[in-house]
């Protein structure tokens, strides 16, 4: 039997996202963003493509990622050489299967008459919702195991990020369990959609449990040495305990005022936590310096003499060019989170004083979907995986331009006019008539995007299974 070694780059979740998203997730997001923007008729199935195009993108498109990611990551982290090949298969294959599944079936439902054919489909998105638990469920165990091998770091606070991948755990957990109830509530109740309210308290587990807990995580390992930022010398526990306190406190408030009918007398204090989680994200962000780089760098803090390389670094990075400018995607990124997080600690703040207010949740939400998450996987991709796959660089490093100034033209078009105040457009002529037919092609440009994405990648991800041939 072969010696159990670190795993290999899982290049087919990669793969599997980047298809996901061209395919199905951003599509179904273009489809119904052309409709609302040129003010075509949004028809009986605009509900359930939503719902699909939400869960899609969540689980396919970021989900793999940060599944893939992990997977290689912490095993690494933990110094723990263990071979997990047959559970990445598993996994690849219980939750693609149950992603198409959801895609079929949801879209068809609202279009099918008679209740034999109707329970028939419907089954399929319960089906759908149990393959993606069971998915979850595999990828959690192995996960587990391989985290429980990590150092605690009890000596060295500003290096443990054990908390994170703790309450990444946590979320996938609700977010599995909470799809796999809701579709199987839609099937008993002979419902065409899940129910709004709850899919939409799963999507913000998903953006606050997983999606930043692992920001913070490579946020504090990784970025810092891409970007050249300060070295991390806060004390990164007691921040990952303060975040998980008022993450849950948040979630718990929230939860109570949706199931209990005298629960809005807990709203106050909902505002206040989760004023304070945008807080708490804003000043994550200051500390890590990603945006203005105002602070020394690690590599100036270590004092030592500096050794002479045949090659000149880009200025300011350690890189040579051959990922392209790809911090213009992370930059971009966390000045959206940034953005984001400004907005949302407004509305709770607005909402707490009872002020008026019209800004729109869903262009919160995709301020941190879009505008934040999206551009970071591609930036993290692009600097990270050709290391981890053995390509080493990018085969067209000038692309990675392009590639940011697409997709964040996509997310501004995606985002501003869904933030837009009333009084702001009426002060032009015509001020709507003239911005939807932007919300409107802001799908397109996203799925341009993430073509461009995918063509920059094959290269590396090849690199990936030629290895493995080699090796046989
Ligand atoms: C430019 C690309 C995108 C477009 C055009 C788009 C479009 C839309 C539209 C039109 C809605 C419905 C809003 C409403 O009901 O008022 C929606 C909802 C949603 N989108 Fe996107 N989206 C995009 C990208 C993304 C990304 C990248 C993600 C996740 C990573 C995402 C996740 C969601 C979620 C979770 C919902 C809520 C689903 C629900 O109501 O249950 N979207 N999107």
């Amino acid at each position: 039997m072969a010696s159990e070694t670190y795993p290999k780059f899982p290049t087919l979740f990669i793969h599997t996202a980047i298809l996901t998203a061209g395919i199905a997730g951003f599509s179904l997001g273009a489809h119904v963003a052309f409709l609302i923007g040129f003010d075509y008729p949004l028809g009986k199935g605009f509900h359930a493509y939503v719902q699909s195009h939400g869960h899609i993108q969540l689980v396919g498109w970021t989900g793999f990622f940060i599944m893939g990611i992990s997977l290689y990551f912490l095993p690494r982290l933990a110094h723990y050489k263990i071979n997990i090949s047959k559970q990445v298969h598993q996994i690849w294959i219980m939750i693609t299967i149950g992603l198409i599944l959801k895609y079929i079936s949801h879209s068809t439902l609202p279009h099918i008459w008679g209740k034999q054919f109707t329970s028939f489909v419907s089954i399929g998105i319960t089906l759908s919702g149990l393959m993606v638990l069971i998915g979850i469920f595999i990828y959690l165990k192995t996960i587990f195991k391989i985290a429980s091998h990590m150092k605690s770091y009890k000596e060295k606070p500003m290096r443990n990020i054990r908390i994170f991948f703790f309450l990444m755990m946590i979320g996938w957990l609700i977010y599995g369990i909470g799809h796999a109830t809701l579709s199987y509530l839609l099937f008993s109740n002979n419902q065409t959609i899940l129910l709004p309210n709850w899919h939409l308290f799963i999507v913000d587990i998903f953006i606050f449990l997983i999606i930043i807990p692992i920001c913070f995580a490579i946020g504090l390992r990784a970025i810092p040495l891409f970007m050249r930022l300060p070295a991390i010398l806060w004390n990164t526990h007691l921040f990952a305990q303060i975040y998980s306190f008022n993450i849950i406190l948040y979630f718990g408030l929230k939860l109570a005022f949706q199931l209990y009918e005298n629960g809005s007398v807990l709203l106050p204090y909902y505002h206040i936590i989760g004023f304070m989680k945008n807080i708490i994200i804003m000043w994550f962000v200051y500390q890590l310096n990603v945006i203005f780089k105002t602070k020394p760098t690690w590599v100036e803090a270590q004092k030592k003499a500096k050794i002479p390389h045949k090659k000149t670094p880009r200025l300011y990075f350690p890189d040579y060019g051959e990922f392209g400018r790809f911090e213009w995607l992370i930059k971009s990124a966390f000045i959206w989170l940034i953005f984001a997080s400004v907005l949302d600690a407004y509305l709770h703040f607005a909402l707490f004083f009872h002020l008026p207010t019209e800004l729109s949740r869903d262009g919160i939400r995709h301020a941190y979907l879009v505008g934040f998450t999206t551009p970071l996987i591609m930036g993290m991709a692009l600097r990270m995986i050709p290391g981890m796959t053995g390509a080493m660089k990018l085969t067209k490093p000038h692309l990675v331009t392009l590639l940011a100034v697409l997709i964040n033209f996509s997310a501004f078009s995606r985002i501003i006019p869904t933030l837009l105040p009333t009084k702001l457009m009426d002060i032009f002529p015509n001020g709507t008539k003239w911005i939807m037919p932007l919300f409107g092609i802001s799908g397109i440009i996203g799925l341009i995007a993430v073509w461009l994405f995918y063509m920059l990648m094959i290269p590396v991800l090849r690199t990936n299974i030629v290895l493995r041939k080699n090796e046989v």
